[in-house]
């Protein structure tokens, strides 16, 4: 695997790549690489001739408050994981190389609307930083295939409606949910949870199940399961920040009318927040 960090050497080299006719897929990430990760570096050598995968902590997309600082940042496992399934390049920019004149005055991209739901509440600038900084990335690696896990719905929709509106010429792909024998989404913030929280976050998994279970019998509001399923976790030790029943399509409350619907839930166990989801 060829680590670089400087964006116009690795611009030239996948430059160079396409004009020999060859194809390139990209999994961009923020590092302390776990399963998930990992799964959506084997869909782009599935898909892609060249794998590129990048690590950068990005300042942009994390609020006043949030965990910026003590992010795990454990590049030495992150390059023997990477190393061990033979990713090609792996890219790992400083905050000069990706925000030159500092991030404060850098070009924005703004996405749509989607931004304002979900997480979007309780994070408003996120997803800014998120299309931002993903733009950027693109504009370095020009991939053909660019792979985001679904466990990040709202993030998966938004660049996958990001790219449609800006005639970005990338194929966005989503990944499924990679999951701990007790059901829990993988995530980096998992590691700020204590073992027995972890085993108490399984519930989050359990009451979306449940839900699920509710709208495929027909026989229950989506008011009535959404609160149900609201208390059961607050009596667990969440805190919920929001459990909805919306849209695939535009992430919109969701009726008995609709079709293809997704159950996303958010909420803090201890320290961290959580968030998972299900696709009916
Ligand atoms: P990060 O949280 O490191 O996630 C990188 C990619 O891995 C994202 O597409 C995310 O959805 C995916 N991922 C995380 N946990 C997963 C799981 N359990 N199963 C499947 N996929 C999973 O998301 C980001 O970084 C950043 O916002 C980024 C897109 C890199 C922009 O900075």
């Amino acid at each position: 695997m060829q680590i670089i960090s400087d964006p116009k050497e690795l611009q030239l080299l996948m430059l160079n790549l396409k004009a020999e006719g060859k194809t390139i897929g990209f999994v961009p990430t923020m590092g302390n690489l776990h399963e998930g990760h990992l799964s959506l570096i084997e869909l782009s050598k599935n898909k892609a001739d060249v794998t590129v995968c990048s690590i950068f902590v990005n300042p942009l997309q994390f609020g006043q408050g949030e965990d910026l600082s003590s992010y795990p940042r454990t590049l030495k496992l992150d390059i023997q994981k990477l190393s061990a399934i033979s990713t090609d390049y792996l890219f790992t920019p400083s905050e000069k190389d990706i925000y030159p004149l500092g991030k404060e005055i850098h070009t924005h991209v703004i996405a749509n609307r989607l931004t304002e739901y979900l997480c979007g509440k309780s994070r408003p600038t996120h997803f800014q930083g998120v299309t931002t900084v993903v733009n950027i990335l693109f504009n370095i690696v020009q991939p053909n295939y660019a792979f985001f896990g679904k466990k990040d719905y709202q993030q998966y929709k938004i660049i996958s409606n990001m790219v449609n509106d800006l005639r970005i010429p990338v194929e966005v792909i989503g990944g499924e949910i990679v999951r701990e024998s007790n059901g829990l989404a993988m995530s980096s913030r998992n590691g700020y949870l204590t073992d027995k929280e972890k085993q108490e976050a399984a519930i989050l998994r359990q009451v979306i199940l449940q839900a699920a279970e509710q709208i495929k019998q027909n026989q229950r509001s989506f008011d009535d399961i959404i609160q149900q399923s609201i208390n059961t976790l607050s009596h667990s030790g969440f805190k919920v920040d929001y459990f909805e029943i919306i849209r695939q399509s535009d992430l919109h409350p969701a009726d008995r009318d609709d079709s293809d619907l997704l159950i996303a839930v958010a909420g803090w166990m201890g320290q961290p927040r959580l968030i998972d989801n299900i696709e009916i």
